[in-house]
């Protein structure tokens, strides 16, 4: 079986090979770090042993509660916001038909997200969409307590009760939380909501391999044990004993680094030519915006779905400032087979691609665009995924974390908190008049 692999040979002329194997050592120490928790946010490493960890009982549980959501909804509305919500909805979306939201004949539950916005017309056309539908609710919130999910969770659960009665709204809401705080946790507790718990030593961000992601994934319809499976796979394959340049996540967070601190590339655009995997980029935001962006510090991350956004962002990634670098998750088999038609007419012009695959068609826009971008000044990575399934979506995510944390470490920061979120909140709750804000309220009406 394969297994996913970097390619980090179109950065070379930017970087050379050296200045990036000179991090070996520092990448080294960063892993020792995890390993041994003795670094910055030590009390958050519950992610890096975690998929060995998963017993088969717990999935079992998951699959259980997933079963009841599927046999007893049409649709289920997984609430949560940032890493309550993003990889669950990457890992369904990539998985998903593009089209199952059109399709008469539904194979389990059309799976909806709230709790992200707190957009009064998105909330709203949510209540009037479920008005006829036999609808469930995934509560996902590990504080219990971001106003986002608990605003839509407070709507959504009176609908529910209203429209299904209080005993089946029992069944078909379920709770991962905290495992004693929050306002989630003393809900859930009161109405007698099966729950599901999120490990102390688990941030948000890298939570999708615990029931935040597990339970919506399957209820979604699809396979968490080959999803962890692939996970575990990648623990293995980025562990200590494996050799530097062998290790993908211990080159990519090398590389990624030399290019921020050596050739002045700040941000890194995350690349995908296939449109289901836009919340791939989406969970992979969060995660190195809120692991690394801090102290002044760290690439900003941004993300394209291309070839669609070579028509509206290419140029700047052509020819704007010189400050960018691209890492590409390049898939290599797609899981339909589609052929370009011949036409006798040919009034298209399109005759020299009949019979070609519309997927040979892509791979020449993503080798015609890896050029142009690296003759234009854009160092570039290829992330190659051999098939868009659960195993190697698992395999994904565990390569991204796992080089997360050795490059929070290698930029000096603590990849595991995020002290800059709350900046926004303590404004939102004293412009709202919140009990306990009183002092700031005074203080922000006074700047209004
Ligand atoms: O990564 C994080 O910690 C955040 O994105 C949180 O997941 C997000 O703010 C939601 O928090 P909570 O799960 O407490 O509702």
């Amino acid at each position: 079986m394969k297994n996913i692999c970097l390619n980090i040979d179109k950065v070379a002329s930017f970087i050379p090979k050296e200045k990036i194997a000179a991090y070996e050592s520092q990448v080294k120490a960063a892993m020792e770090t995890l390993e041994k928790g003795t670094g910055l946010g030590n009390d958050f490493l519950g992610w890096l042993h975690l998929p060995s960890s998963i017993t088969k009982e717990h999935l079992a549980d998951l699959k259980a509660t997933a079963q009841v959501l599927r046999e007893n909804c049409e649709v289920v509305i997984v609430a949560g916001i940032g890493g309550s919500y993003l990889g669950a909805r990457a890992v369904i979306e990539a998985l998903s038909n593009s089209f199952r939201w059109l399709q008469a004949r539904q194979n389990g539950p059309i799976m909806i997200y709230a709790g992200h916005n707190i957009g009064e017309d998105y909330l709203s056309e949510l209540t009037e969409y479920l008005q006829d539908k036999k609808f469930g609710v995934i509560n996902i919130s590990k504080s219990g307590t971001t106003t986002e999910t608990a605003l839509a969770f407070r709507l959504l659960k009176k609908q529910c009760e209203e429209q299904r009665g209080k005993e089946t709204a029992k069944k078909v809401i379920v709770a991962v939380t905290d495992a004693k705080k929050g306002a989630a946790r003393v809900t859930a507790d009161k109405e007698g909501y099966k729950t599901f718990i999120i490990p102390d030593n688990v941030g948000g961000r890298f939570s999708v391999l615990t029931p935040v992601g597990l339970l919506p994934i399957a209820t979604a319809g699809f396979d968490i044990e080959k999803l962890v499976e692939g996970a575990k796979d990648m623990e293995a394959l980025t562990g200590s004993d494996v050799p530097f340049e062998k290790n993908p996540s211990a080159l990519y967070a090398a590389t990624r680094n030399a290019l921020y601190a050596e050739a002045g590339k700040k941000i890194e655009i995350l690349v995908n030519f296939h449109p289901k995997l836009h919340y791939v980029s989406e969970w992979w935001k969060q995660l190195y915006g809120e692991s690394e962006g801090k102290d002044r510090k760290g690439i900003f991350p941004a993300a394209v779905d291309f070839s669609t956004d070579l028509h509206s962002m290419g140029q700047w990634i052509q020819e704007g400032e010189r400050t960018i670098f691209e890492t590409v998750i390049s898939i290599e088999k797609p899981n339909r087979k589609l052929e370009v038609p011949s036409d006798e007419e040919n009034l298209d012009g399109l005759n020299f691609l009949a019979g070609k695959r519309v997927d040979e068609v892509n791979k020449m826009a993503e080798l015609g665009t890896q050029l142009a971008h690296v003759d234009g000044g854009v160092p570039n990575m290829r992330l190659l995924v051999p098939e868009l399934c659960e195993y190697y979506l698992g395999q994904v995510i565990y390569f991204f974390e796992k080089a997360c944390g050795i490059s929070g470490y290698l930029l000096g920061v603590n990849p595991f908190n995020q002290p800059g979120v709350e900046a926004y909140k303590k404004n939102m709750f004293a412009l709202l008049n919140k009990p306990g804000y009183e002092e700031e309220s005074k203080a922000i009406r006074a700047r209004l």
